[in-house]
């Protein structure tokens, strides 16, 4: 009998331009446009294998080998109910010799080669694995922007997991939501220098979800309304222009000044919410400095690093691949590490990490030396492509159509 099966894996994205508010909560269009960088699968990625089978009882689904209730309704029904959609209008009603898959259940098993303890988001990479992977498995003829409208279904920042590069996701018009989609601004090989170091900051408490988060904001939030409207259109040409001619000092300005306004919104809201804590308001202060005496004239004159913050206390760096060694060494510096860093571009040799001289002019009193483990571990990775179809010898499904 033949198997119906397919694996693929999906990026994380980390937003230049945040998306943050709903103008339609059940089909998750955003109040505005966003942009992010898509991360290299080769460091961060979810896996997702996809089986439909006739004798399947009822669509099932494992995270990380534990199986999760599809709530009926919910997102992730939403996504695996417009993907057999698309499987019977493009290809069954085609095609009649085409297997009916979409009316075989499905079992799903999704995996991330990143701890959730890190505190990195999996939603996006998650909802985008989910995504190309039944595409797939259902050989849909559909673009990566087509099924973006899909994982956006699933969480919204999901959508942008489905192109790599730098990807935009217009805020779009249509009530339906047919243009509320993610377009590819420019690949990854259009500006491969672009490099991330993402710094897991230490934190104990609970904090708001995006989701219930982004809607007290639009709910109370005045300065949202003057962001939408009068901040976040102009910023959206200005990146993306920056992008296509590779100005990273403008880059940087938009993508600082956006996170902060985004925290501010957050801080806008009604009770206030506080993502950052005073640790990533260090990391700040440091970038800042470090970016002040680039910027002297006989520096180069420019910005040399961008951090950036979603909802939560990690920063994300970015910066030119030539800074990131000097980068690394100045978060270790005043942020000391008990972990050791997995280098997986081989900057620090045998020698392994430690903490560099600061370099001329820097006011080391920008921010106090922590102790070991308030920056708890620092991944170093880099722009890189959209999802990726899998060989059977990594499939997450065993024979039995279960995990493996
Ligand atoms: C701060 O995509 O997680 O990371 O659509 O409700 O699932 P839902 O929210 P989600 O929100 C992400 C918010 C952000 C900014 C961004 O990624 O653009």
């Amino acid at each position: 009998m033949a198997v119906y099966i397919a694996t693929t894996s999906a990026p994380v994205n980390i937003a230049c331009i945040k998306y943050w508010g709903k103008r339609d909560t059940k089909l998750i269009l955003p109040t505005n446009s966003s942009l992010s960088v898509t991360l290299d699968q080769d460091h961060l990625r979810s896996t997702t294998t996809s089986r439909a089978d006739p004798t399947f009882e009822k669509d099932r689904l494992w995270l990380n080998g534990i199986e999760e209730e599809i709530k009926s309704g919910g997102r992730m029904a939403t996504c695996i109910a417009e993907l057999k959609r698309l499987r019977k209008e493009l290809v069954e009603d085609k095609d009649a010799s085409a297997p009916a898959l979409s009316t075989f259940a499905v079992h799903i098993a999704s995996y991330n080669n990143f701890p959730t303890a890190a505190g990195l988001a999996s939603s996006a990479s998650g909802f985008a694995a989910l995504t190309a992977s039944l595409a797939a498995l259902y050989k849909l003829p559909s673009t990566p922007t087509d099924l973006s409208l899909i994982a956006r279904q699933g969480s919204g920042s999901a959508c942008r997991s489905l192109l790599g590069g730098f990807v935009a996701w217009n805020v779009g018009t249509l009530e339906s939501g047919a243009d509320s989609l993610a377009v590819q601004v420019a690949p990854e090989t259009h500006w491969p220098d672009i490099h991330a170091l993402i710094c897991v900051v230490s934190d104990t408490k609970k904090g708001t979800s995006s989701t219930s988060g982004m809607q007290r904001t639009v709910d109370t939030s005045p300065l949202l309304q003057h962001r939408i409207k009068h901040v976040v259109p102009q910023r959206m040409e200005d990146i993306s222009a920056a992008i296509l001619a590779r100005d990273f000092d403008r880059f940087a300005e938009i993508t600082m000044a956006d996170s902060n306004q985004f925290h501010a919104v957050a801080l806008d809201t009604s009770p206030p919410i506080f993502y950052m804590n005073d640790v990533s308001r260090s990391i700040i202060a440091v970038i800042e400095e470090y970016n002040r005496v680039a910027q002297l004239p006989e520096n180069g004159g420019k910005r040399k690093a961008a951090y950036t913050y979603d909802a939560g206390p990690n920063a994300v760096i970015y910066a030119p691949s030539a800074n990131i060694k000097e980068i690394i060494s100045l978060i270790v510096r005043y942020f000391p590490q008990q972990e050791t860093f997995k280098d997986p571009f081989g900057l620090f040799g045998t020698a392994g990490v430690g903490a560099g001289a600061l370099v001329s002019g820097f006011n080391e009193n920008v921010a106090k030396t922590w102790e070991a483990g308030a920056v708890k571990g620092l991944i170093h990775t880099r722009v890189g492509d959209g999802p990726r179809v899998l060989s059977p010898a990594e499939s997450l499904l065993g024979d039995n159509g279960l995990p493996l």
